[in-house]
């Protein structure tokens, strides 16, 4: 099939590139001309793990290709995605500018008919606004479809061609039909191709997204309660995620949500019920809980150095918001940095992607370290904020070689309490009792 995706942000150039590696035609548009050039040459503006090889082969094999040019670009296309940002905008809303454009540019320029699909993140009401809008300007007849996305980044290229489920909101079955056909070859036997009204499937994504929000938040603080009244959250999950209504998954305690997709989902959620004047109490909650989360860590470092904390050297491995992406929007890592250089503290940090990315942040503020064990040197406590593979099985005695002091605290839960305590180590994870070596 023939297709083109505008936006060449994460979510379309995953969704470009899988559809070529499927044996389609695709063509992404944006409009940053030096994003593009960069695309053309093999450059990608994101880290995703094998995104880099999959461009690489469906680029030089002629089925992915790259263009500033929006009319050229959906020319030939039967299914056109639109998979631009839909940043938090005033008063926590999406703000949906970038789809309205690209929604006036599609319509201006449409020579056929096309199936148009919402693929970024949108409120309810987008689908029918978006047709709305573009019906006063188009000579032909359209389509506009619902297709959220539910990729984890890290894992993009897995979840795309191997979905849970594929949600898809259209008001003609012929459309539906179409994009059935285009993901038929992702969907294993015991996997949904889910229709339903662009409504509701513009509602999914922000169900699912509040629901994975609220099962972290709520963990995280029965992991803080474990730690007030000398509970072990560890062994508190084990006791529960047998029962199967309640399961193990996405109830890992830590220092609270980040990303570009949770905090901005939840937002926006409460939002779309305050403009209905209907209360959002679980979502506020969850939200203002996450926020308390992600200060934690200082809290705890606050309590062990007290007034010397302003002059300790802080060690901090992991700043991406999460392993396997060097994406570091609302990550937890970089509240931890302000609070730290807010106190007087030096900080000496280490994360194996995401670095080029913090020092536009920072500059000379911090120390970078290329490696995990030059950036603990000399510091009087290393602080574990995003649990990175590589963290997981370290030389525990050269750490506590070159620390200065062998404290750790573990924003993430990734040692065994006992081991370290058996170490020699002073460690402090999430919902644990405290442990002194
Ligand atoms: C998420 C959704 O999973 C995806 O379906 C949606 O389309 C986009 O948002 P992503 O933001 O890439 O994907 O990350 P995810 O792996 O879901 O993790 C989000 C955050 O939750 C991370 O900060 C992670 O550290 C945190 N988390 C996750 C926890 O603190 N505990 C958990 O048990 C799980």
């Amino acid at each position: 099939m023939k297709i083109a995706v505008i936006g060449t942000g994460y979510v379309g150039l995953v969704q470009g590139t899988c559809l070529a590696e499927s044996g389609n035609d695709v063509v992404c548009i944006d409009k940053i001309a030096e994003k593009v050039e960069g695309l053309k040459r093999g450059k990608i503006p994101i880290y995703e793990p094998g995104l880099a090889e999959l461009v690489h082969r469906n680029t030089r094999d002629g089925r992915l290709s790259f263009t500033t040019s929006l009319a050229e670009g959906i020319r030939e296309a039967e299914i056109v995605f639109i998979a631009v940002g839909t940043p938090q905008g005033d008063h926590g809303g999406a703000d949906l500018s970038g789809v309205w454009a690209v929604g006036t540019q599609v319509a201006e320029v449409l020579e056929e008919p096309k199936i148009l699909v919402i693929k970024s993140t949108v409120p309810v009401g987008t689908n029918a606004e978006l047709a709305r809008r573009m019906k006063e300007i188009a000579r032909v007849p359209f389509d506009v479809a619902s297709n959220p996305e539910f990729l984890k980044e890290g894992a993009a290229i897995e979840d795309f061609n191997k979905p849970d489920r594929v949600v898809v909101g259209a008001r003609r079955e012929e459309v539906a039909d179409k994009l059935h056909e285009l993901y038929a070859p992702f969907l294993r036997t015991d996997r949904p191709f889910l229709v339903m009204s662009p409504e509701s499937a513009e509602m999914t994504k922000y169900v699912a997204n509040c629901l994975l929000a609220t099962k972290i938040s709520f963990i995280n603080e029965m992991a803080n309660l474990c730690e007030a009244y000398g509970a072990d959250i560890n062994e508190v999950r084990r006791g529960i995620g047998h029962d199967q209504r309640i399961g193990f998954h996405f109830l890992h305690p830590g220092v609270g949500y980040g990303g570009s997709c949770f905090p901005k989902d939840v937002r926006a959620a409460i939002h779309m019920a305050t403009s209905k004047g209907m209360p959002a109490r679980m979502m506020e909650s969850v939200d203002e809980v996450n926020e308390a989360q992600k200060h934690v860590l200082f809290g705890k470092l606050k309590a062990h150095f007290k007034d010397a904390l302003g002059s300790a050297t802080i060690a901090v491995w992991g700043l991406a918001f999460k392993p396997r992406t060097d994406d570091i929007r609302e990550a937890p890592a970089l509240v931890l940095i302000d609070a730290l250089l807010k106190e007087g503290a030096t900080v000496r940090v280490h994360d194996p992607e995401a670095i080029p990315n913090v020092k536009a942040i920072y500059g000379d503020k911090i120390a970078y370290c290329d490696r995990p064990y030059g950036a603990i040197e000399q510091a009087d406590a290393l602080v574990i904020a995003t649990e990175w593979n590589e963290f997981r099985n370290p030389d525990f005695e050269v750490m506590r070689r070159l620390l200065r002091q062998p404290v750790i605290f573990d924003g993430r839960n990734v040692y065994d309490p006992a081991r370290m305590a058996a170490l020699g180590f002073a460690y402090e994870g999430i919902g644990l009792p405290p442990c002194r070596g």
